[in-house]
């Protein structure tokens, strides 16, 4: 355990290499655990403000635009809202978020800043989608939560069974094709899931953009490529991180924020959020203004298998199907290796920014993406953008949405 914490503290801090051995000596568990419960008090004690605790339509309402919330039912039982920003001026974009966000991201910067505001502007129908297990969509015809045959999903399950719920929904609603669908992160991994496995789905849509895509990612910096090497020790994700839901411990969270942010003179806060350590910080673009908000709304939630298929990737370099080992792959795949996703296969016109500095889409695996896709239609790299900053960077309006906006128009 200790050396998967040490590790995550020095990629997030930049520590050098020859400091962790000192720190792997020095410090024993059990003094670590009494650093992490007097952490703990500290942290219970930050208080928010108000407007934090509003929710995506509350925070869509008071930035002065209408809101609606739709639910809909995937084929195998979930229930996942789905927030939209109506128009009737032009055709639906739905906008998918990244792992362990929600549709609140979009709108978290506010009013000229969120994409789905800026969406809105231009008149737009603007959809944002909740996938399976996140705050909004933690709910199934029969299963609850807190039974584990929910949380049995990954990505795979989001672009075979959400994304095709939600297109088929608003495409229904409103009597047009997707517009286009605009994905972050992990809203691009399930969307090619889609336009393979489900090409009369993808068929719907007229144009794809993918923000800092997650499909390679064996070259990513992120400091979970050092718990992918331990995925075949199940009982330590399960240990750590929670054996349904991916609930990183907080004791290790606190950990991570009393030595590596004081150090480091990084916010305590920001420190000891799993979103910020798994995609990385950015002092220049970060609005600070924003952080209560975010910190109320993500993490929101995802489940211990989606980390597992991400780590799986990791170590494979591939693009493909779970991995439930050799003997099961035979029974369900019938073959010893999970099968790859064939990306020649989708039709969908593409758009791909990716971040200079993104720790999780690193340039080379985004590069091998792109020479897989057959319809291309743009690829802009955005200078010194990290993972995140794509849907909070302080200059994500002028460097991002604007070409974007452009490319929507062809
Ligand atoms: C989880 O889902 C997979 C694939 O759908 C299935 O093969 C497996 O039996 C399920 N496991 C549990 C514990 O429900
Ligand atoms: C489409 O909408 C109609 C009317 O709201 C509904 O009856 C039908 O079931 C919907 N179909 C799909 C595929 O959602
Ligand atoms: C399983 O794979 C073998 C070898 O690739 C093939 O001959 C066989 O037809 C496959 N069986 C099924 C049920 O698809
Ligand atoms: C930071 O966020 C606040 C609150 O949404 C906003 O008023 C302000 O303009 C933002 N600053 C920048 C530089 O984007």
């Amino acid at each position: 355990m200790w050396p998967i914490v040490i590790a995550f503290l020095l990629v997030f801090c930049d520590l050098a290499a020859a400091i962790t051995f000192d720190i792997l000596q020095d410090i024993s568990p059990n003094a670590l655990m009494n650093t992490m419960r007097d952490n703990k008090e500290q942290l219970n004690s930050i208080k928010f403000n108000i407007d934090a605790s509003l929710n995506t339509v509350q925070m869509i309402r008071k930035a002065g635009y209408p809101a609606e919330a739709h639910v809909v039912q995937t084929q195998d039982g979930y229930l996942l809202t789905l927030h939209r920003i109506p128009s009737n001026k032009y055709q639906p974009v739905l906008l998918q978020h990244g792992l362990l966000c929600s549709s609140a991201d979009w709108v978290i910067a506010g009013k000229d800043k969120g994409l789905a505001f800026i969406l809105a502007d231009q008149g737009y129908d603007v959809w944002l989608g909740n996938i399976r297990g996140n705050t909004y969509s933690r709910a199934h015809v029969s299963l609850s939560p807190s039974d584990s045959r929910f949380w049995n999903f990954s990505f795979h399950e989001m672009g075979i069974y959400d994304l095709p719920a939600m297109i088929s929904y608003i495409t229904n609603i409103t009597s047009h094709p997707l517009h286009t669908y605009i994905g972050h992160s992990m809203g691009t991994t399930s969307f090619y899931i889609m336009a393979v496995e489900h090409p009369e789905i993808a068929r719907m849509v007229q144009m794809m953009i993918s923000l800092a895509p997650a499909v390679f990612v064996n070259h990513m910096k992120s400091p979970i490529r050092y718990f992918s090497r331990f995925v075949q020790k199940l009982e330590i994700i399960t240990h750590f991180f929670g054996k349904n839901e991916f609930l990183p411990h907080s004791d290790m969270l606190d950990y991570l924020s009393k030595y590596g942010c004081e150090i480091f003179n990084i916010e305590k806060e920001i420190c000891a959020n799993v979103i910020f350590l798994i995609c990385g910080f950015d002092k220049e673009q970060f609005n600070y203004t924003l952080l209560p908000v975010i910190l109320n709304h993500d993490p929101a939630g995802a489940s211990a298998k989606t980390l597992v298929h991400f780590s799986q990737e990791i170590e494979s370099g591939k693009f493909r199907q779970y991995d439930y080992g050799r003997k099961n792959n035979l029974l369900i795949y019938n073959a010893t290796e999970p099968p790859d996703y064939n990306l020649g296969s989708i039709t969908v016109p593409i758009a791909i920014f990716y971040g200079d500095n993104d720790w999780l889409a690193s340039n080379v695996d985004v590069k091998k993406l792109y020479h897989l896709l057959p319809n291309i239609l743009d690829m802009y790299r955005v200078p010194k953008f990290n993972h995140l900053d794509f849907i909070w960077g302080k200059d994500a309006p002028k460097l991002v949405y604007k070409r974007l906006l452009e490319i929507m128009k062809i």
